[in-house]
Order: C-alpha cells, then sequence, then structure tokens
C-alpha cells in the first residue's frame, strides 16, 4: 500500500490521479487531500477516498465544506497555504502529488521535499520559479521528484538505464494547440472559447492557454533544464500534432529514445504513482496503424513569441524564469476575463521581464517576493492595455 497524498484533488490531474487510485484500491490509499474553491467535488472525494486530512484555499470553503461532511467521516479540515502545507507533510503519507495550478503550488511542494518526502510532480510552475532552490532541498533531503508532465515523464521513462553524460539533446514534443495552423493576423481575434479547446488533451483552463500560447512549452523547456540538470540550448522542441511521441532522448551516439502513448494523463499519472514498477490501467491501447502518420515540424517563434520567452528566461536565469511565470500567471487570467487580447499574453510577460533584472536565487522568500512583483507589474501592464 503506497500512501498519498494529493494537492490539487479537484483539478484535472487531481482527479486523473484518483481515478488510477479508484482502479487500484489495493496498491494506493489517500491520507490527505487539498485543493482550491470546489467543495461539493471535495467532499465527494472526502466520502469515497476517506482522507484523515484536507485542506482548501481560505476560511469560507472550509466553513462550506465543513457543511458537506458528514460528521461521521471527520477528517481534520483546514485551510490557507499552512493547509496545504500540512496536507504537503501529513503524517504517514510515501508521496505526494503536486498537481495545484501555478505559483501557488510553490510552497507545500517545498514543504514536501523539505520533508523528505517523494514527490510526484505536475505542478510545474513551481521547477520553473524556483528550480535549483527545490532540486538541492530534495538533494539534501533525499527527496525523489517523479515527473508527471508527459514530456518530463516520457524523458524520464526513456533515461532510466541510462549515463546522464550520455544525453545529447532532450526533444519536447508539443501539440501545437488549437492554433498551430493559423495566421498571425487571426491570432489578434481569438476568444478564450476557442483557445480553451485543446485538439488532443483535456486539461484545466490555465495550462490549456497556455498550450494556445506555446507557453506551456516555455514552462517545461525551463522544467526539464532544471529536473534533468541540462541547459537549456540541450532542450529542443518539435511540433507533433498527433500527441503521440511525448518526446526524445537523443544520446551521443545518435540514437534516439522516444515514449509513446495515447494522449491520456492517467498514464504519467500511473507511472509517477507506482514507479520504478508499472501498474495495468483500463482504456484503448495505442493502435498505430489507426494512427498512420507520425509528424514533427520546428516550431514558429515568430507567430508563437512564448515559446522564445521561455529560452531567454531560462539563458538569463536566477529569478527571471519566476517573473516569466508570475507575469504568464496574471495575462492569462486577465485574457480568461477578457481583458486582454490573445496576443497581448506574451506581451505582458515580455515587458514585465525587460523591467526586471534577474538576480541569483537565494531562498523561497526572494522568489516569493519576486513573484509578488512581477504580479503586481503585469497587473499594472494588463490596466494599460484594457
Ligand atoms: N491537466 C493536465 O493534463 C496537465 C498536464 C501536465 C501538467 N499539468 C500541470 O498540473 C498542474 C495542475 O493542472 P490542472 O490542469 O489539473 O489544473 P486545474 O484543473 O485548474 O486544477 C487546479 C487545482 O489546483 C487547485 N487550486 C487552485 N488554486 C488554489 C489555491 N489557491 N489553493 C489551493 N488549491 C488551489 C484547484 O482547486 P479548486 O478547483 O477546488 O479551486 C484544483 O484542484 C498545473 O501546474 C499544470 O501545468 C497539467
Amino acid at each position: 500500500m503506497k500512501r498519498l497524498a494529493i494537492l490539487g484533488s479537484t483539478g484535472s490531474i487531481g482527479q486523473s490521479t484518483l481515478s488510477v487510485v479508484a482502479e487500484h484500491p489495493q496498491e494506493f490509499e489517500v491520507v490527505a487531500l487539498a485543493a482550491g474553491q470546489n467543495v461539493s467535488l471535495l467532499a465527494e472525494q472526502i466520502e469515497q477516498f476517506r482522507p484523515r486530512l484536507v485542506s482548501v484555499q481560505d476560511e469560507a470553503a472550509a466553513a462550506r465544506l465543513k457543511e458537506l461532511v458528514p460528521p461521521s467521516l471527520t477528517p481534520q479540515i483546514l485551510f490557507g497555504p499552512e493547509g496545504a502545507v500540512a496536507a504537503a507533510t501529513a503524517p504517514g503519507a510515501d508521496l505526494v502529488v503536486s498537481a495545484m495550478v501555478g505559483a501557488v503550488g510553490l510552497e507545500p511542494t517545498m514543504a514536501a521535499v523539505a520533508a523528505g518526502r517523494p514527490v510526484a510532480l505536475a505542478n510545474k510552475e513551481t521547477l520553473v520559479a524556483a528550480g535549483p532552490l527545490v532540486m538541492a532541498l530534495a538533494q539534501k533531503n533525499g527527496a525523489a521528484l517523479i515527473p508527471v508532465d508527459s514530456e518530463h515523464s516520457a524523458i524520464f521513462q526513456a533515461i532510466q538505464g541510462q549515463r546522464r553524460e550520455d544525453i545529447r539533446k532532450l526533444w519536447l514534443t508539443a501539440s501545437g494547440g488549437p492554433f498551430r495552423t493559423w495566421e498571425a493576423s487571426r491570432l489578434a481575434q481569438v476568444t478564450a472559447t476557442e483557445a480553451l479547446k485543446h485538439p488532443n488533451w483535456s486539461m484545466g483552463p490555465k495550462i490549456t492557454i497556455d498550450s494556445a500560447t506555446m507557453m506551456n512549452k516555455a514552462l517545461e523547456v525551463i522544467e526539464a533544464g532544471v529536473l534533468f540538470g541540462l541547459p537549456v540550448d540541450k532542450v529542443g522542441v518539435y511540433i507533433h500534432p498527433q500527441s503521440i511521441v511525448h518526446s526524445l532522448v537523443e544520446f551521443v551516439d545518435g540514437s534516439v529514445l522516444a515514449q509513446l502513448g495515447v494522449p491520456d494523463m492517467r498514464l504519467p499519472i500511473a507511472y509517477a504513482l507506482s514507479y520504478p514498477r508499472r501498474i495495468p490501467l483500463n482504456g484503448p491501447p495505442l493502435d498505430l496503424s489507426q494512427i498512420a502518420r507520425l509528424t514533427f515540424e520546428e516550431p514558429d517563434l515568430e507567430r508563437f513569441p512564448s515559446l522564445r520567452l521561455g529560452y531567454d528566461a531560462a539563458r538569463a536565469g536566477g529569478t527571471m524564469p519566476a517573473v516569466l511565470n508570475a507575469a504568464n500567471e496574471v495575462a492569462v487570467a486577465a485574457f480568461l476575463e477578457g481583458r486582454i487580447k490573445f496576443p497581448d499574453i506574451p506581451r505582458v510577460v515580455e515587458d514585465t521581464m525587460t523591467a526586471h533584472e534577474p538576480r541569483p536565487l537565494e531562498s523561497l522568500a526572494q522568489v516569493l517576493a519576486v513573484d509578488r512583483w512581477a504580479r503586481n507589474f503585469a497587473a499594472d501592464l494588463v490596466s494599460q492595455k484594457k
């Protein structure tokens, strides 16, 4: 029995994680859940999985949750950042699934790592904002970081048994999002509804918009560099619209290993939960004869400048990736609320980055301060554009 603490249990990754758990009740037990505002779904999850501790975003949500949970179940109900940290360090958890969205996942993930807990990491913003700090803390405390992002899981799977120094380059695949073939002029008119329709994956709203701008791939390039200890110039991107090859590793002898599968997040989640074993999963097998064609092309950095910004932020290093991430969170929220246009998202990010002088990463407190500065700066830019 592996005991799990799941942060972001009501989100897309959280729900997929719990569906893997439900398929394998003899393998996994849930000891803690943390969510934001969706207390009705959390109450259902409490009833089904019986965690001992749960946490929600704020006191009001905790009060609403208490009304919904039958007294017979009585989990400890906490709230706010302290509650999320308590869930991340819940006594008895063998693995923490970090699947909140955005930099809000940073503190609880760091707390889990500081407590020496292995982390199945979906929350890529954590590694973008504070990657070197997280990796150093993980090493110091012997906490394994197992990627959940499908691309990083693919690389993680492909390098099992390989020597790090034999890797020449990592290749992340990207679907290209819903606007892959659109002219730049048309991109100016994109609506939130159009941007929320991802061709291959069903995901939360923030990452879906990030996929449409290709900021998601920018975040993943930074995440890959941090996780696998390589400069971003050794992390390339292929546009692969079928989303079947989840990423590739090129070795020094020219050999390339790829991992393939149907685009279903339960696969990388199940691997992260059961690593180093594999567990069976229900679902349609990959039928390559049905797919017939797998295509790969270079990304267009002119139409999708967010990807270029990701490389720029990683090369600048230090606090710059945290600025990129925070400004992007503000810009995506503003776009979803109809306050800025689609092409304004990378503009807000770039202008915030231009105003920032990166400093070497020192502490979580510094990252949180930089994150706050970037959010305020980006929010001002958004109001000007409005
Ligand atoms: N979805 C995917 O297929 C996918 C793939 C790869 C990587 N990821 C990464 O995984 C992470 C989660 O993505 P997602 O698509 O699952 O997002 P999502 O569906 O929007 O879910 C986000 C989760 O975070 C919770 N949350 C948000 N703000 C919170 C706060 N202030 N305090 C506590 N909890 C909070 C939400 O709670 P409520 O809903 O209850 O408010 C929800 O449980 C992201 O970092 C994303 O980049 C996702």
